[in-house]
């Protein structure tokens, strides 16, 4: 049976790189790898105590978590704001992270950043794995991707990754994930 890999997106605009990275990954995937995004997280609302005991958890939450429990592993793939984490990709996560039966706990996750800095949000890296440690994800070490510069690797125009050395690095990056997951069994 295939590996179900479920890609959370950081970034809500239509242009955006990282959508572009994240729709290449599919076709990069190794053998028995199937990856499959998960819902825009653009309609969340902001967390609200109050409005989650008055309404509940929004559909779109429910629906990410839904997929996330039926994934073997997770792919977030994010742009890096202010040396951090974008305020609605942090947003999606602290509604995740409220949830009974949370399903980031002892999830197998990997990271992929991509920024028009130089460093690819190495930063914003650092910071989504110290927000795991609360959540208990099983964040993979390395091999880390971090698209620096990636207004030049990219056909716009097309939507599509071009750089053959960043395709060959994220390559082996869902490799090692799936040797990963592999090592957590
Ligand atoms: C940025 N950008 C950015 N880049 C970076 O390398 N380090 C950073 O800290 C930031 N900070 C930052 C904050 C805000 C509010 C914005 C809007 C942008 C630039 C960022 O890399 C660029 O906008 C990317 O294009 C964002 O990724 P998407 O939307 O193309 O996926």
């Amino acid at each position: 049976q295939a590996l179900k890999i479920v890609t959370l997106l950081g970034s809500l605009r239509k242009g955006s790189y990282n959508a572009i990275v994240a729709n290449a990954l599919p076709k990069l995937a190794p053998p028995g790898m199937v990856i499959e995004a998960l819902p825009s997280i653009r309609d969340i609302p902001l967390y609200d105590a109050d409005l989650q005991q008055e309404e509940g958890f929004p559909a779109t939450v429910e629906a990410i978590a839904e997929k996330i429990r039926q994934a073997d592993g997770v792919i977030i793939v994010t742009p890096e704001y202010n040396y951090s984490v974008p305020g609605g990709l942090k947003n999606a996560i602290d509604w995740i992270s409220r949830l009974p039966n949370q399903p980031l706990a002892g999830k197998p996750l990997a990271i992929q950043t991509s920024s028009m800095g130089p460093i690819g949000g190495a930063r914003c890296q650092y910071h989504l794995r110290q927000i795991m440690v609360f959540l208990d994800a099983m964040v993979m070490n390395r091999p880390e991707f971090m698209g620096g510069v990636i207004q030049n690797k990219v056909d716009e125009q097309a939507g599509e990754l071009t750089d053959q050395a960043t395709l060959d690095f994220i390559r082996s990056q869902l490799a090692a994930f799936r040797d990963y997951i592999a090592q957590l069994r």
